[in-house]
C-alpha cells in the first residue's frame, strides 16, 4: 500500500476521511464536506450512535453532491486526549474500515482541533503510521484466498493532507523503516515451524547485512567451544542445529571515527544491547506439554522476532547509535538424545545448572546468550525479551507485558517509551526471597523454583545470576507476543509488541544528536 502525503485539501473520488470531535464538533474539512452533501453527513450522524468518541466511525456511502465512494468520519475524542498513541489508534481503525471496503483509494485530511497537543504534521505522521502498521497481512500460504473469508484488501492508496506535508513526508520516512522491523517480526513469529528453525531463521538474520548490519552466526560445535552447555542441552533433542546470531549495528557516529584512527573503543561508544529468547519450536522437552494448545509454541521465538525486528528498524532509519542483538536459536524437542530431568549442565559463565523441568527451556538458553553478551561486549545495558512463562499471562494477562530489572534508571525509560507508543510494561520484584527458591542441592542453581508461585519473578530471577552488574531488564513478553483478536495497531496474531517500544527508547534516550 502506498502512502503519500499532501498540502492541505480534499479528494474527488475514492474514500475521504475527516475527523469529527467528540460531541460531534466537526473538523473544517468536516463542515465543507457537509455543506457540498447538503447536510447528508450531519443527518447521518445524527440519526445514528456516533458521537466523535476516539474508535468510532461512520461511512456515508456514494453521497450526493460528489463523486466520493463513501465518507468516512472518524472520532478524534476530546482535543486535549489526542496524543500519538490515541492518533495510532485512528490511524489503524480508518485501515480496519477501509482496507476491504471497496474503495482503492482514501484521502484522509488531517486537521488536528484546538487544544490538541499535536500539530497538523504530526497528527498526519501518527495516523499514517497506525494505518501502516494495521494494514499488516501474512497469506503467503493461502492459496485460495478468495474462496474463503480472508479476502484480499482493496485499499493500495493513501494520501494523507495536512499543513507541513513536506517535514510529515520526511518524519514518516523514519517511521515507516520501524514498521518494516515490526512486519518482519511478525513475519518471522507467523511462519510454520517446519519452515523457520534455527538454520533458517538465522538465514533470515543474515539478509539483514543488505542493510548495513554486520551478522554472525555460530554453530553447535562454535557453542560448544564457548561452552554454551544450557543452551546446547535444550537443542540436543532435535535433529536441527542449533545456533547463535549475533548482529551489529554501528550508528553513533563516534565510533566511526575511533574504527578509522585504530583507536580502542571507549565507554562511551559501548553498545546497548538486546537479547531474546529463539525456541522455534517449544514442546516441553522430555518434561513434554499437553497437545491443547502446543501449537501456540511456534511462537516462542518471539522474543528473538522482535530483537531481528528491531535491528532492522534500527539499521532502516540509521539510528545514530551502537547496537547489538543477540539471539539463541534453539528447538526444543523429546528424542533419544534429549536432557533429562535431573541432568546437570555447565554454562558458559562457569555456574552448573540441575535440569528439573526440560519445559523450563527459554532460561537455560538466555543464561549463555545473556553470558556471552556482557562478556564480549561490555554494553551499556541489556534488554532480553523472551516468551519465559504461562505465569505472566495470570500476572499482567494479554496486553501488558512483565517488567524485571537490577536498574531504576532503564525500567523507567522502558516503562515511559512504552507508554507513549502505547505498548505497556509493569515491573514485578526481584529480590534474595526469590533468589533463594533456585538453590540447587546438586548444583549451583536448579532451573525451576522450589517453591510454588512467583514463576515468572523466579525465572527472571534465575537470569538475574547470569547477568552480574550490568544495568539490565527483562521483559516477559508470553501473554503480548500473540493476540487472538484484532488490536488497535496490529490485526489478530503476531504483534510485534518491544519493537516499537525500544526503538522509541533508543530514540528517546541512546541516540547521539
Ligand atoms: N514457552 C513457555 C512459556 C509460554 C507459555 C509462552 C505460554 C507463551 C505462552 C516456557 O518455555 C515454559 O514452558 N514455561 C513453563 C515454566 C515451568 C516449567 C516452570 C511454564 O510457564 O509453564
Ligand atoms: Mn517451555
Ligand atoms: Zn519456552
Amino acid at each position: 500500500m502506498k502512502i503519500a502525503f499532501s498540502g492541505p485539501g480534499s479528494a474527488a473520488t475514492g474514500a475521504l476521511v475527516v475527523g469529527v470531535s467528540e460531541g460531534n464538533k466537526l473538523t473544517p474539512a468536516a463542515k465543507a464536506l457537509d455543506k457540498t452533501t447538503g447536510g447528508a453527513l450531519m443527518r447521518a450522524i445524527k440519526g445514528g450512535t456516533f458521537t466523535g468518541k476516539n474508535g468510532q466511525s461512520l461511512s456515508l456511502l456514494a453521497p450526493t453532491g460528489t463523486r466520493l465512494d463513501r465518507i468516512l468520519a472518524v472520532g478524534l475524542g476530546k482535543p486535549d486526549d489526542i496524543d500519538e498513541k490515541a492518533a495510532h489508534k485512528l490511524g489503524g481503525q480508518i485501515y480496519a474500515d477501509l482496507g476491504k471496503s471497496g474503495s482503492k483509494s482514501a484521502t484522509i485530511v488531517a486537521e488536528a482541533p484546538e487544544k490538541c497537543e499535536l500539530g497538523d504534521d504530526a497528527l498526519a505522521v501518527a495516523m499514517a503510521e497506525g494505518l501502516r502498521l494495521r494494514s499488516y497481512r501474512f497469506d503467503k500460504y493461502q492459496t485460495k484466498t478468495k474462496s474463503n473469508n480472508n479476502a484480499k484488501p482493496t485499499l493500495t492508496s493513501v494520501t494523507v493532507c495536512c499543513k507541513g506535508a513536506a517535514k510529515a513526508k520526511d518524519a514518516f520516512k523514519a517511521r515507516d523503516k520501524v514498521a518494516e522491523g515490526v512486519f518482519l517480526t511478525r513475519d518471522l513469529v507467523t511462519e510454520p515451524p517446519n519452515v523457520l528453525y534455527p538454520e533458517t531463521l538465522a538465514k533470515r538474520c543474515q539478509e539483514l547485512t543488505k542493510l548495513g548490519l554486520k551478522v554472525q552466526v555460530l554453530g553447535e560445535s562454535q557453542l560448544k567451544r564457548l561452552g554454551m552447555g544450557a543452551l546446547l542441552g535444550v537443542g540436543q533433542g532435535s535433529v536441527r542445529e542449533s545456533k547463535l546470531v549475533v548482529m551489529q549495528w554501528n550508528g553513533a557516529p563516534k565510533a566511526k571515527a575511533a574504527k578509522k584512527g585504530g583507536k580502542a573503543r571507549t565507554k562511551a561508544d559501548a553498545p546497548v544491547c538486546f537479547v531474546g529468547k529463539g525456541v522455534t519450536f517449544d514442546t516441553g522437552g522430555i518434561s513434554l506439554k499437553p497437545s491443547a494448545g502446543m501449537e501456540d509454541m511456534k511462537y516462542d521465538m518471539g522474543g528473538s522476532g522482535v530483537v531481528i525486528g528491531l535491528m532492522k528498524a534500527l539499521a532502516g532509519r540509521k539510528a545514530r547509535v551502537n547496537a547489538v542483538g543477540i539471539v539463541g536459536l534453539v528447538e526444543n524437542m523429546p528424542g533419544a538424545n534429549a536432557q533429562r530431568p535431573s541432568d546437570v549442565v555447565t554454562t558458559m559463565s562457569g555456574q552448573t545448572v540441575e535440569v528439573l523441568n526440560t519445559d523450563a527451556e527459554g532460561r537455560l538458553v538466555l543464561a549463555d546468550a545473556l553470558h556471552y553478551a556482557n562478556d564480549r561486549f561490555k554494553p551499556k545495558f541489556i534488554i532480553d525479551l523472551a516468551t519465559l512463562t504461562g505465569a505472566i499471562i495470570v500476572a499482567l494477562g494479554d496486553d501488558i507485558a512483565g517488567l524485571f530489572s537490577n536498574n531504576d534508571t532503564l525500567s523507567e525509560r522502558i516503562t515511559e517509551s512504552g507508554k507513549k507508543i502505547g505498548e505497556e510494561v509493569w515491573r514485578l520484584p526481584q529480590n534474595d526471597i526469590f533468589d533463594k527458591m533456585l538453590n540447587s542441592d546438586i548444583a549451583d542453581i536448579r532451573n525451576i523454583s522450589s517453591g510454588r508461585g512467583a514463576g515468572s519473578i523466579t525465572a527472571a530471577q534465575f537470569l538475574g545470576r547470569f547477568i552480574g552488574k550490568t544495568p539490565w531488564a527483562h521483559l516477559d513478553i508470553a501473554g503480548v507476543t500473540w493476540s487472538k483478536k484484532d488490536l488497535p495497531v496490529s490485526p489478530k496474531g503476531a504483534t510485534a509488541f518491544g519493537v516499537r517500544l525500544l526503538d522509541r527508547m533508543v530514540a528517546d534516550y541512546y541516540e547521539k544528536k
